[in-house]
């Protein structure tokens, strides 16, 4: 297989770039798609730096193949706020509770969060911890970042006891 012209949907909008079969994901969206918000650290598949949702399931890009995220709908971190700028409640309750301090492992974080609170909007922190072990953070000792993520499933919940 030669170079070719790849679509990638990413969030919520379809982008052609041209791609190399052993092109992994985590490239394709920094380097030709410009969404550098996805963080590359260990390369290995270990830290979840380079955590983004394929069809809403967490994967790490450092170890997908470009390929094979083609057909599927990629979020990242850039897809989180609201087209009017508004902050995801995830985003928000990171600043509330100084959840990010290099910031290197936090769009890694926001990602599994969202996952999680998709999948399970009422966590337990024993659910938090569990969904993100696989997401390492070498500054803030992870308790920050536990209560961000319960914040926002609070603040998540309550905006839809409110709307319905
Ligand atoms: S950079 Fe992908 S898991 Fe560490
Ligand atoms: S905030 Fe620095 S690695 Fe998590």
């Amino acid at each position: 297989m030669s170079k070719r012209i790849g679509t990638f949907n990413v969030n919520g909008k379809n982008a052609d770039t041209i791609v190399e079969p052993q092109m992994l994901l985590v490239d394709v969206l920094r380097e030709k798609l410009d969404l550098t918000g996805t963080k590359r650290a260990c390369a290995a598949g270990n830290c979840g730096a380079c955590t983004v949702l394929a069809d809403g399931d967490p994967i790490c890009s450092c170890i997908t193949l470009a390929v094979a995220a083609e057909g599927r709908e990629i979020e990242t971190v850039e897809g989180l706020r609201a087209a009017d700028g508004t902050l995801h409640p995830l985003q928000q309750a990171f600043i509330d509770h100084c959840a990010a301090q290099c910031g290197y492992c936090t769009a890694g974080m926001l990602m599994t969060a969202k996952a999680l609170l998709e999948a399970n909007p009422r966590p337990t922190r024993e659910d938090v911890k569990r969904a993100l072990s696989g997401n390492s953070c070498r500054c803030t000792g992870y308790v920050k970042i536990i209560d961000a993520v319960m914040d926002a499933a609070q603040q998540i919940n309550a905006a839809k006891e409110v709307a319905a």
